[in-house]
Formats: C-alpha cells, sequence, structure tokens
C-alpha cells in the first residue's frame, strides 16, 4: 500500500498552521484587490525587514512564474541567459522561458548543480557583436537542484563576475530558507548583500499553501514588472491571501524554524540510508534532499509504497526530500522499507 508521508518533494506536504491561521484571520470583510490592501503593505514591511528598505517586492503565485517574469523584466529578446543545465528555468519550466521571456538560454553541465566562473567564463561572449546573444543575466539557484548549497563567497565571486561585465544576478530562491538555516546566515546575507539583483523566494516548499515572490534589489530594475506580472497572468486579485502567508512566513521565525527542522530530518534521513547496501549517495547532502542512486531494479517496487521521483533515469538516480512537517518515524519506516527492499 502507498504511504502518504512520502518523501517525493516538499510541495507534497500540508500547510503549516501559522499560515492556515494567518490565511483565515484575513478573511473578513472586503478588502482592496490586487495588492493596494494593508495587508499586502504590511507583508511588504515584512520582506523590507528581512531584505533591506531598499527594495521592491512582488508576489506572484508560483516560483515558475517568479523565475520566468523577474527574467522577462531586465532581458530583451536578443540577451542571453545563463543557467546550470540542471536549473529548473531549463529543466521544469516547459520551454516557458523560451515563450515568454523570449531570449537565449544558454545552459551549462556542471557536477554538482553550481556554476562557477571557470564553468560561465566560455560563455559570456559576443558583447557589441550584433550576429550574437548578448549576455544579460546568470541565473543561480540556491540551493541547487541538486540539494547542494552556494557559499557566500561562491555567490560573490559570481556576482562581482557579473557586474564586472555588465550583467545581472538572478537567484532562484525556490528553497532560500534551507540555505540561509545551512548556512547560519540572513536571508539579506545570501541574497542583496552579496550582490543578487533578482531574487526568486520562495514560500510553498517551507509551509506556505501558495504564493512566492520576487523581489528586486535595485528599484529601478523593477519598472516594468507590475506589466509583464499582469500579461503573465499572476496579479492575484484577492492578493491578501498571499500577502497574510508571508506576512506570517516572516514573522515569529517561522522561515527559520521550518527550514531547520527539514534539513534537520533530511540529515537523519542520510544517516540512515546511506550504508544500506546497493544504495549510493551521489550528491553532498546540504540542504532538504538527498540524491541516491540503487539498482533499477528495487525502484519500482518501493515507489509501490512510497512516492518518489527518479531523477536521473540513465544512472538510476533518485531524489527524496523531507518537509517542514517530516517526522523521524516517517524516516524510520522508509528507511526500513528501502532496507527490506533494497538487497
Ligand atoms: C528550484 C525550483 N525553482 C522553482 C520551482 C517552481 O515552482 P512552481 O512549481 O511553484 O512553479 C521549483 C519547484 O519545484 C523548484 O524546485
Amino acid at each position: 500500500m502507498l504511504n502518504n508521508n512520502g518523501f517525493a518533494s516538499d510541495n507534497h506536504s500540508g500547510i503549516h498552521p501559522d499560515i492556515l491561521k494567518a490565511i483565515e484571520s484575513v478573511n473578513i470583510g472586503y478588502s482592496i484587490a490586487y495588492g493596494d490592501d494593508e495587508y499586502s503593505k504590511r507583508a511588504i514591511n515584512k520582506f523590507k525587514e528581512h531584505f533591506g528598505k531598499n527594495i521592491n517586492v512582488y508576489f506572484v503565485y508560483n516560483g515558475t512564474a517568479a523565475n520566468i517574469l523577474g527574467l522577462k523584466t531586465v532581458t530583451t529578446s536578443f540577451n542571453s541567459i545563463i543557467c546550470a543545465e540542471t536549473a529548473h528555468l531549463n529543466v521544469h519550466e516547459c520551454c516557458g522561458p523560451e515563450k515568454f521571456i523570449g531570449c537565449k538560454l544558454v545552459t551549462i553541465p556542471t557536477i554538482n548543480g553550481k556554476l562557477t566562473i571557470d564553468l560561465i567564463k566560455p560563455h559570456i561572449i559576443g558583447f557589441g557583436d550584433p550576429h550574437m546573444a548578448q549576455p544579460k543575466v546568470i541565473s543561480i539557484t540556491q540551493p541547487t537542484e541538486l540539494g547542494t548549497v552556494y557559499t557566500p563567497e561562491e555567490i560573490k565571486k559570481i556576482s562581482d563576475y557579473a557586474h564586472k561585465n555588465k550583467m545581472l544576478i538572478h537567484m532562484d530562491g525556490a528553497r532560500l530558507c534551507n540555505a540561509a538555516v545551512k548556512l547560519n546566515t540572513s536571508l539579506k546575507d545570501i541574497t542583496g548583500d552579496i550582490g543578487v539583483d533578482i531574487l526568486s523566494f520562495g514560500g510553498t516548499k517551507n509551509g506556505m499553501m501558495f504564493g512566492e515572490a520576487v523581489v528586486f534589489f535595485d528599484k529601478k530594475l523593477s519598472n516594468n514588472f507590475p506589466y509583464f506580472r499582469k500579461q503573465g497572468m499572476q496579479l492575484a486579485s484577492k492578493m491578501r491571501f498571499i500577502s497574510a502567508q508571508f506576512e506570517a512566513f516572516l514573522s515569529n521565525n517561522l522561515w527559520f524554524k521550518n527550514a531547520k527542522h527539514s534539513n534537520k530530518m533530511t540529515q537523519i534521513l542520510y544517516r540512515e540510508v546511506k550504508d544500506i547496501p546497493n544504495v549510493r549517495i551521489t550528491q553532498k547532502v546540504e540542504a532538504n534532499a538527498v540524491f541516491a542512486t540503487l539498482p533499477k531494479k528495487y525502484i519500482s517496487p518501493l515507489q509501490k509504497r512510497y512516492f518518489f521521483h527518479v531523477f536521473d533515469d540513465q544512472i538510476s538516480e533518485v531524489r527524496w526530500m523531507c518537509s517542514f512537517d517530516t517526522t523521524k518515524s516517517d524516516i524510520m519506516n522508509f528507511a526500513d522499507c528501502i532496507r527490506e527492499i533494497v538487497k
């Protein structure tokens, strides 16, 4: 029988009770639509507490829209965006970037999901040549799609390099909170303070019902965002229900507590599975994902008991993730099941 408390992804979890309470607490009377309400102002002020006063922030429904609309706003059709081959932007947005941003994605193979200057450099070419795409943005994901975490120094090197070349840094921070917990930093320390220009900030994967934010650390960059958000069908009319979630998420350390819990559970999961014969961990476990290979024949029997994704079919690599509400006993049951099936 399929066990519901699985490890497929952190968005399989429900809603944190404080978030649900926050939604309910604003469900009173009428409120101005499209974000001109008091609750949205309060949520934006919370963002300013965490990311600095000099930002513009906009809410959207999902992470794909945050990435695409943020990047659309700062590029034009003859630009290129540099990203890792594994970037969500490249693999899991159904060529939305190609359609809606309409410029070139330059995708770079990596061993651990992280870009480095050495990897990026060969692609920063053609400036001023009308025959070539004009490099405009380097997009990095923190934590990466392979569960690894950039150090602040690594990010700073990339952003200095980008700015030296008059380019911008976009960060896909769908799970930024997990990275901040791992690095023991504030959210600002690993974004605006080290040169990130545009941030997609995730809430859904860390206890919210839905809602992501696009944060511009240089306000001028955001001038066209409101128009692209509306054209992109992401301007929520009952915005207060996203705003209330973000206000709660960024209050009382909720973002931190949720991410701390999922990171901690992931370390327990890692310890439980790493020595199981035939299970080989393939990436450093630094946030809330464990990547492992196991013989192909065991995957579908295991999936009958626990739903999860095969990340790379070629090498029989799977991804297991923990959430804000994963329990130790969920992990022990899962590890027992793996031990029973994988011999
Ligand atoms: C790294 C990363 N970025 C962005 C997203 C986009 O999320 P959504 O499904 O909300 O569009 C995801 C979702 O899995 C993700 O893992």
